[in-house]
């Protein structure tokens, strides 16, 4: 069984987001798959730094749709992504400066984050940027 699940109930109603949210749970999944497995500190590091790069480019496609179509939470949902990237570059920095016993905290937040912020601040944004014609 997979660490997170993508099922439904997490849809925003918008499949191209949907589907990078998948992709996030799909890199969690692996970074937990290659601890099982117990690989290289390497290894872990290239998945923590794809991790990263995928949610920075995720990120960037929510926030400029909802700065471009004028969604009135995009400031207070921009600095929910901001504490969530300084958190994940702390991260990144004590996983590199230390033992890879640092992934499995940072397991954890990962996925207790992502399906709050899915479920809760992403989905206020569903009703208005479908209204705005966002598929
Ligand atoms: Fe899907 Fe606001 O991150």
């Amino acid at each position: 069984m997979a660490y997170i699940e993508w099922s439904a109930e997490y849809s925003v109603g918008i499949k191209s987001i949907d589907d990078q949210h998948k992709k996030l749970f799909a890199i969690i999944n692996s970074l937990h798959e290659a601890m099982k497995a117990g690989k290289s500190k390497d290894v872990l590091g290239k998945i923590i730094k794809e991790l990263s790069d995928y949610a920075v480019f995720h990120f960037s496609n929510e926030e400029n749709l909802m700065h471009n179509l004028l969604y009135t939470g995009y400031g207070s949902h921009k600095a929910e992504h901001d504490k969530f990237i300084v958190k994940v570059v702390e991260y990144e920095k004590k996983f590199s400066a230390s033992s890879t016993v640092i992934a499995i905290d940072m397991l954890q937040f990962l996925k207790d984050w992502l399906f709050k912020h899915v479920n809760g601040t992403d989905k206020k944004y569903s009703p208005f940027l479908i209204s705005k014609g966002i598929k």
